[in-house]
Formats: structure tokens, sequence, C-alpha cells
């Protein structure tokens, strides 16, 4: 077995015992895949760690920059109070589009505003305070991004990234756009007295990589 192997039938084996079939998520992802989506979006693993981390906050305002298919987005919209609210910024608008049917086939497109377009132009516009946001777009961009979430966010949120590990390859400081990105983030997050910041290193169905996590300071 290999290592990739290994850790899919581990990720199999507590989604199975800890996350039982959900025909919501289920329906999004073969919209996803049926729509000609990149399979990109996070584990189911990982969907629920973030909606437990929401959870947790008692989050009520979540920023997202990345929908895809709106995976991540029901994994954290069922996080929300009935008056929470969501906005996640999709760039390719058929993306958007997939991720609108997905959000309303799981009854929570109440509370989740889809802006389609650059995030890089649609964050400026954005009024906080948000408690949490997930940043999962195009990674040479995370700086930007992480700069304007916590602009968004109010004392004690949380901010977290995906995909800052990549195998390994942030390691290579003149790696690709991706892994650059992600070094360029790490020096923004370790200059800022405002947050305190660690990663997770994560194996599973999405290989190996891990989420940054920071809570802005009180
Ligand atoms: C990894 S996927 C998001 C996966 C999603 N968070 C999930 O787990 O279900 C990244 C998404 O970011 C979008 N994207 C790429 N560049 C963007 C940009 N400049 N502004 C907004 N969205 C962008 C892509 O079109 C893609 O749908």
């Amino acid at each position: 077995m290999t290592d990739d192997e290994l850790w899919t039938a581990v990720d199999g084996y507590f989604d199975g015992a800890l996350s039982p079939s959900d025909p919501a998520l289920e329906a999004a992802l073969k919209a996803t895949q049926d729509g000609g989506l990149p399979n990109i979006q996070v584990s189911a693993a990982q969907g629920k760690q973030l909606n437990l981390l929401a959870r947790a906050i008692g989050a009520r305002r979540i920023l997202e920059v990345g929908t895809l298919g709106g995976y991540s987005a029901i994994w954290l919209a069922r996080a929300l109070p009935a008056d929470g609210q969501l906005i996640t910024c999709e760039l390719d608008p058929h993306h958007a589009e997939v991720a609108r049917a997905n959000l309303a086939n799981a009854g929570v497109a109440d509370r989740v505003d889809v802006r389609v377009g650059p995030a890089i132009d649609t964050l400026p516009q954005l009024e906080g305070p948000f408690d949490l946001a997930f940043i999962d777009a195009d990674k040479a961009s995370n700086a930007d991004y992480f700069v304007h979430a916590l602009r968004l966010s109010r004392p004690g949120a949380l901010i977290i990234v995906d995909n800052v590990v990549r195998g390994g390859r942030v390691l290579d400081a003149d790696g690709d756009t991706n892994a650059r990105g992600v070094r360029r983030l790490v020096d923004v997050v370790a200059a800022e007295p405002r947050v305190s910041a660690t990663t997770i290193q994560t194996v599973g169905t999405k290989g190996y990589d891990g989420f940054l996590l920071a809570i802005v300071n009180s």
C-alpha cells in the first residue's frame, strides 16, 4: 500500500465513523464533477474541521475566498446561526453558478452570498467584522487576501489558509508560483504583531498538505 492509499483509507475509516452519509454534500461533489469543475475542494474531514472551528468560536459572519462548487461553503454555512452570513468570493462565473445551486440544494442559500469576480477587487468593497476567514483561491495572492482578511476581522477571529504545505514544496524558496505565494504569506504573517499563527500539517485523501491557522489577538 502506498502512503496515499493508506492516508485515503484512514480518512475513509474516520469519515465512515464520524461523518455519516450526507446527501447534500455528496450531491454537491457530483454536481461539481458533472459541471466540469476541478476536483480541488477540501476533503470531508477538512470540511468538518472548518465547521467545528466555526462552531467553536460561535461564528456569525464568515468570509471565504475561493468558492469552487460550494463544498467548503456548505460546511461553513452549516456552522452559522439562521441569521448568520457567509460571503464567498469566486472568480469564475460557472463555478459560482454551480455553487449557488449546490448551496440551495443544501438548504443554506439564504445565508450565503456568492460574489463573482477577482477576489482582490471584491475584498476592498466588504465591511467587517468577520469572525472567521477561509482563504482557498489562487495561492500567489495568499498574502494579499490575508491582509484584507485581517482588516475585516474582529479581535479573536480565526483566519485559515489552505494548501500551505503543498507536499513539502513550501521548503523550496525558488519553487513554483504557488509555493512562493505561501512563503510570501508566511513572511507577512510572521511580521504581523496583531496575529498569533501556526500550521497544521495534514495527510489524507488530498495528499500531504496543511492549513495555516491564525488568531487575531484581542
Ligand atoms: C481550491 S478551489 C476552492 C475550493 C473550495 N474552497 C472548497 O473547498 O470547496 C479555488 C477556487 O478559487 C477560485 N479563484 C481562483 N483565482 C481567484 C481569484 N483571483 N479570485 C477569486 N477566486 C479565485 C477558482 O476559480 C476556484 O474555484
